[in-house]
């Protein structure tokens, strides 16, 4: 059988832990200790003491730090781009710049480490306005806003240090799109490109998109009411010019671009590349490929897509909802003892159609599960279509309980009322 090592400790490497185990012995580097308990191998060995057949890196950080290019230097397979491929992550000035040059359709902007500068292009702007951070911020570097005080205050506290310190000292400031966002993954190989289901996130804490922005709360896919002339356009527009430009950069881009994408009324427009399998997206994507995972990213990372498929459809639907601790996005509580689940992280009452995978959770003294984290938990439900995956995914997360927890009642409300 062949090996893989997943490199990360949250529900995403869960996921993606549980989706290539189908089809391959899994090792997750670090790992957590509900992956751990759900019979998935974690050890402490960094990833370059490894030996498999795959290696696929899950976070950003350890990308952008260059540890995809590390691991091909010791002539291993891997699902990742190297360093200067996840500056279209790492770096929010670089990843504008390599928009234009490649012609994609996206938000005006300016690029600034300066307040006066910064302002006077602000005033030039119409709201609601869009405050980034450069550089990595955990999805939280982000302010969009009509109030122009505001936009001018979140301006000041980037670029002085004092919001996210080195990252933040250049601001992105964009114009603000309209419409519904699409979370739109894409295996590349370096030449092929392949699309997996398109999904949505839900990025504010509360109910209706109130509250402050997180690392998400919960996901589904597939977004039912995309169209399949949009997707034909993300990739006509989107995806085929950023890999014509990333080969005129000699970037040999083997991993997964996710496209953050606002689908406006002059067409889809993008608003970010993450380099890596979002999260909680993955925790949907993963149920949806049943056990085509491994083939896949193997595929990925050998540089031979070429004729594989990932179709969606026929293959169901899945909703996931984020159990989070008290007190997230700002202040998480950690250490309240997780109630309702078994000895192997999953529902005490087992239920086939839903998955739990563990974000941050450790096991105590006594072999209880405990919050070790800002989001806990994601409850993953599948099943033939959207309403019923969305059901069993509430089902499962009103079975687990643990002192504050934050969770959205309304994933995938909207798109199962749409639902015919
Ligand atoms: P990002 O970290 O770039 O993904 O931004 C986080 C969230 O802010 C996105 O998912 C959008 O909901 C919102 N956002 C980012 N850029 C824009 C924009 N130009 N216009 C409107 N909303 C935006
Ligand atoms: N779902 C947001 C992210 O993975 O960045």
């Amino acid at each position: 059988m062949s090996r893989c090592v997943i490199v990360g400790s949250g529900a995403r490497e869960h996921a993606l832990a549980y989706g290539l185990a189908k089809s391959a012995e899994v090792i997750v580097t670090p790992g957590n200790d509900g992956i751990a308990a759900h019979g998935l191998t974690c050890v402490s060995t960094p990833a370059t003491e490894l030996d498999a057949d795959l290696f696929v890196v899950g976070p950003e950080a350890p990308l952008v730090a260059g540890l995809a290019d590390q691991l091909r230097a010791q002539g291993k397979t891997v699902v990742g781009p190297g360093a200067v491929g996840a500056q279209l992550e790492g770096s929010k000035s670089y990843m504008k710049e390599f928009f234009t040059a490649a012609g994609i359709p996206t938000a005006a902007y300016g690029s600034f480490r300066e307040e006066t500068s910064a302002f006077e292009f602000l005033s030039t702007m119409k709201p609601p306005y869009v405050i980034k951070t450069d550089g990595l911020a955990a999805g939280k570097g982000v302010l969009v806003t009509s109030d122009l005080d505001e936009a001018r205050r979140d301006v000041q506290e980037k670029l002085s240090g004092a919001a996210f310190g080195d990252a933040g000292t250049t601001v992105v400031i964009e114009e603000g799109l309209v419409g519904e966002e699409c979370s739109f993954h894409v295996l590349s190989d370096g030449t092929n490109t392949i699309a997996l289901a398109p999904s949505q996130d839900f990025k504010r804490v509360g109910d209706g998109d109130s509250g402050a922005n997180t690392g998400g709360m919960g996901a589904y896919a597939p977004m039912n009411k995309m169209t399949g002339e949009q997707v034909f356009d993300i990739m006509r527009d989107i995806v085929t010019p950023t890999m014509h430009e990333l080969k005129r950069r000699g970037i040999d881009f083997r991993g997964v671009l996710y496209a953050g994408v606002m689908l406006t009324a002059t067409g889809p427009k993008l608003l970010e590349y993450n380099v890596r399998f979002g999260d909680p997206e993955t925790e949907v994507l993963v149920p949806l490929l049943g056990d085509k995972l491994f083939d896949l990213l193997l595929r990925v990372g050998e540089g031979c897509l070429d004729g594989a498929t990932a179709s969606w459809s026929g293959a169901g639907a899945a909703v996931t909802v984020v159990l989070a601790s008290e007190g997230y996005p700002q202040n998480p509580r950690t250490g309240d003892v997780i109630e309702g689940l078994g000895p192997d992280g999953q529902l005490a009452t087992p239920n086939e159609h839903v998955v739990v995978f563990h974000a941050g959770t450790k096991s105590d003294d006594q072999g209880r599960f405990v919050t070790n984290g800002g989001r806990v938990l994601a409850v993953t439900g599948f099943g033939d279509d959207l309403a019923t995956a969305r059901e069993r995914a509430y089902q499962g997360a009103g079975l687990i309980t643990f002192r504050g927890s934050v969770r959205r009642g309304d994933i995938a409300l909207v798109a199962t009322q749409g639902e015919t």
